[in-house]
């Protein structure tokens, strides 16, 4: 297999630290070894035999990548990370929500994070542990950084899961679906019905146009199949990682290269008028992290009351942990 194209020059001296060797963290890991985005990626875990023995594992396919893969000792081991990503924690098992795991994984957050953030005081934290809104939130306070340096993967995810069921029903590749899941990565997430497009234009007139119909109760079952998604695949196989380790990188990458991307991921901010919570909503990714764009979205006023409703029972959770 020939080599992938070597890192560009800029991106030679990038490293990455992964909190978190289970199956999250190392599949973000070997995500990111196959990009060529970084060129050095450690692997930080309470087991280290576990981290060594991934890291081990994943340098042997460094020869067709352009990066080291290494095993942290502490987390000393993530100063002059570009990105630390914190994947550690327990994770949903069937019939658990994200919200279930919140007390665990807060203590957790409340151990680590102030460590990470000392090694690394410069750093941009990509928290991917559920449940994330809170857990971005948390990661705010414990590491001190400014609310642009502490970004959630959030729904990201859903937001490729929703572009890929409309690609799905509509025929064409999710690349060319724009349109947005917000809130919270979970059950009480929204879509953005009123801002989906295909090519340009909403669903209702390229349905028109094309002399489709539109189909409410279809467009209802993909926002559902979005929803659901983790849950469904969480019964079959135990956890979820693929999708995940690709929204990650799929967010480090206007990290690493300054892109300026709009990307939706959870924040710490007021929305809905409700304050001081993490929620997602698109935002310019770029190497100062994550920014709210300056024009706010034209939400309708069924979204904007789904959105705050998102936002107060994100809020009720972290006031109870
Ligand atoms: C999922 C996990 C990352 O939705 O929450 O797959």
């Amino acid at each position: 297999m020939a080599p992938p194209p070597s890192a560009p020059a800029h991106l030679k001296s990038i490293k990455i630290a992964i909190i978190g060797a289970g199956s999250v963290g190392t599949t973000t890991a070997y995500a990111l070894l196959l990009s060529g985005l970084a060129s050095d990626i450690v692997l930080i875990d309470i087991d280290k035999r576990r981290a060594e023995g991934e890291a081990m594992d994943m340098s042997h396919a460094a020869h067709f990548a352009q990066a080291k893969v290494r095993a942290g000792e502490t987390y000393a081991d993530c100063a002059g990370a570009a990105a630390v990503i914190i994947t550690a924690g327990v994770n949903q098992k069937p019939g658990q929500t994200r919200m279930d795991l919140v007390k665990t994984n807060y203590a957790l957050f409340r151990d680590v994070v102030p460590q990470v953030a000392a090694a690394a005081p410069d750093t941009i934290l990509i928290v991917a542990t559920n449940p994330v809104d809170v857990l971005t939130h948390a990661a705010h306070k414990f590491s001190g950084f400014p609310v642009e340096r502490v970004i959630g993967s959030g729904t990201a995810m859903d937001t490729t899961r929703f572009r890929h069921e409309l690609g799905r029903h509509y025929g064409v590749n999710p690349r060319n679906v724009h349109a947005a899941i917000i809130g919270e990565h979970g059950d009480s997430q929204l879509p953005v019905w009123s801002l989906a497009t295909i090519a340009g234009m909403r669903l209702r007139d390229y349905c028109a146009q094309g002399g489709i119909e539109y189909d409410e109760a279809a467009m209802d079952a993909c926002a559902r199949r979005t929803r659901q998604a983790a849950y469904e695949i969480i019964q079959r196989k135990g956890k979820t990682n693929y999708g995940v380790a690709s929204v990650l990188v799929s967010i480090l990458e206007p990290i690493i290269t300054n892109g300026d991307a709009l990307v939706t991921v959870s924040r710490v901010g007021t929305f809905a008028g409700v304050e001081d919570v993490a929620l997602s909503m698109p935002c310019k990714l770029n190497r100062e992290g994550a920014h709210q764009l300056k024009v706010p979205l034209l939400l309708s006023k069924e979204e904007e009351e789904g959105l705050r409703k998102s936002a107060l029972s994100i809020k009720e959770v972290i006031e109870s942990v």
